[in-house]
């Protein structure tokens, strides 16, 4: 079957890295995923007290994310974690309390950055909430691309050991998205 994959992207800065990988990644992923960037900038800063008044962003928002059968999220790491940015589109997609959109969407976490350490802390750092959000998060392989800079120019991957992994895992990714949905 065909599944529809939101593709989050925690980066809003224009050149992004992990933007990049995930255009990469859809551009390898087979027929069976259909894959779209979902945009998250545009979210407001998460306030308990607008629960019962909403801003239409966060209402879209939701309203989206529930319409796909999967997410894959490409993260950079700050400061060893999740950026604060893609950290609150998740908790503005996890909310009202019993109302997740995120609930049971089968996920994998790609963390991209320019130095040798790849994201390690932000990829372990989201898992954590993707658990406790009853997203089945794919254990392998994982994907920590790390020395990111050397081996874009412009919009196009140039290395081939690196396109090599990232097919290898889309196509696992379909898999796991098949084993999980529905
Ligand atoms: C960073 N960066 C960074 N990199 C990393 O590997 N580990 C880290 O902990 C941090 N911390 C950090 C904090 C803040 C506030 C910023 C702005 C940056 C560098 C980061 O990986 C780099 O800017 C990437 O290019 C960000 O990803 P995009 O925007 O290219 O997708």
């Amino acid at each position: 079957a065909t599944r529809k994959i939101a593709v989050i992207v925690g980066s809003l800065r224009k050149e992004s890295f992990n933007r990049k990988v995930a255009k990469t990644l859809m551009l390898l992923a087979p027929s069976t995923l259909e894959m779209e960037i979902v945009e998250i900038g545009q979210l407001p800063l998460y306030n308990q007290d607008d629960d019962d008044n909403p801003p239409a962003t966060y209402v879209e928002f939701r309203e989206k994310i529930k319409q796909f059968d999967g997410v894959l999220f490409c993260t950079p790491e700050y400061n060893r974690s999740v950026p604060g940015v893609l950290k609150n589109a998740i908790d503005v997609g996890s909310r009202p309390y019993g109302q997740s959109a995120w609930t049971g969407k089968p996920c994998a976490i790609v963390s991209v950055s320019p130095g040798a350490l790849a994201g390690f802390g932000a990829n372990h750092h989201l898992r954590q909430s993707l658990v406790f959000l009853n997203m089945p998060a794919m254990q392998q392989p994982e994907a920590y691309l790390g020395n990111i800079a050397g081996q874009y120019h412009g919009d196009q991957l140039t290395n081939d050991s690196t396109r090599g992994f990232m097919q290898k895992f889309v196509d696992a990714f379909d898999t796991w998205v098949e084993r999980h949905a529905d």
